[in-house]
């Protein structure tokens, strides 16, 4: 990998990322040929909000690896519980670790951790902004299901204005060839603006629906999420929106027969059960397919040995960024970073227009 962090997949040359993807695949078909690939090798696991695959699927890609993992996913038992900055915690585990996954709140965590550390940093989710290694294990999957990236027509159904995995997700498979998106959501739950502007950007078609049934028959890939409860302002704000679009097995009937669905899980109430047994249901193959994606990352971003503390950066502007889910706003050391992207300033952090 030529940069030493993975904070968004964007960052991946198109070779390095479909590189993962087939190692991946290579890993799937024969994981115990691995087992001592990151023997002597530590990983420090940084949660700080609640996790059940993603942290548990990295344990279990280190361990088949044959390394050792630290870290804490409650940071009420760590001394961020004394108010010890982001700064400090990961400058210090990436003294003991080789490679840290960190996962926050806050949107641009995992990028301002890669500021400050000895290590690489893997982003393993920021807030409602992004999840690159879901969407690793999404391409593994589809890759393995369907046998191609590009020329899909993609669904995504439920809560795509704060679900970080369909966020990660689009901004990857916008950049493959010739995909089409159809957003299927509430008006209030739709795409962030600046994911639709990289839709465009990139030369990809999207339409927006509000019905699954009408939607469905055209899609090879049926991308479902739950409504994120955790990001609304208010439980009536989130109830106006839970249970609206419920995939059950009258819907299926209406779908293509080799049509893929996906579920980064966890499922509140948007798959019925009886989805499961339907053979095109790959939402817990993709579980599996996502330990042998992070087995593929883990061995590539750990094989540069670099130690040094990256140089420290001086903001670009003297403005604040005005997303309040931005991790500037609790962090207020930060250098306040803005990059121009098509004529407009972008936090760098959390890409919110400033
Ligand atoms: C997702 C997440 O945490 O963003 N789960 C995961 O990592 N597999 C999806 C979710 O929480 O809805």
């Amino acid at each position: 990998m030529h940069k030493r962090d993975l904070i968004d997949l964007a960052d991946l040359r198109p070779s390095e990322l479909a590189d993962i993807v087939r190692f991946a695949g290579e890993i799937s078909e024969n994981p115990s040929y691995y087992k001592g690939a990151a023997q002597h090798k530590i990983l420090a696991t940084l949660f700080y909000e609640p996790s059940t695959r993603t942290s548990m699927s990295f344990q279990a890609a280190m361990l088949r690896l044959g390394g050792s993992l630290i870290g804490f996913d409650d940071p009420s038992n760590s001394s961020v519980a004394k108010g010890e900055s982001l700064k400090d915690t990961v400058r210090v585990f990436s003294n003991y670790a080789d490679v840290l996954a960190i996962r926050s709140p806050w949107e641009g965590a995992a990028m301002a951790a890669s500021l400050y550390t000895r290590c690489p940093v893997i982003n393993a989710g920021d807030g409602g902004h992004l999840h690159p290694t879901q969407t690793l294990t999404d391409l593994t999957t589809l890759n393995y299901t369907l046998g191609r990236l590009e020329n899909l027509t993609i669904g995504l159904c439920g809560d795509n204005k704060n679900g970080r995995t369909v966020h990660s997700l689009v901004k990857t498979m916008s950049r493959l060839k010739g995909n089409r998106f159809v957003i299927i959501s509430t008006p209030e739950l739709t795409l962030p603006q600046y994911l639709h502007d990289e839709i465009l950007a990139n030369g990809c078609t999207m339409e927006f629906s509000d019905s699954l049934e009408e939607a469905i028959g055209k899609l090879d890939m049926l991308y479902m999420t739950r409504i994120q409860k955790e990001r609304f302002p208010s439980v009536e704000e989130y109830e106006k929106n839970k249970g609206v679009f419920i995939l059950d097995r009258q819907k299926m009937r209406l779908a293509k027969e080799d049509m893929c669905v996906l579920h980064p899980l966890p499922r509140v109430d948007e798959i019925a059960v009886e989805v499961d047994d339907d053979p095109r249901a790959a939402y817990f193959a993709q579980t599996e397919y996502g330990m042998y994606a992070r087995m593929a990352l883990i061995q590539r971003i750990t094989e540069r040995v670099d130690r040094s503390v990256p140089s420290t950066l001086e903001s670009t502007h003297a403005k604040r960024c005005k997303n309040p889910r931005c991790i500037t706003t609790q962090e207020h050391y930060l250098p306040r970073l803005f990059d121009e992207k098509g004529g407009k300033l972008l936090c760098r952090y959390c890409e919110h227009k400033l």
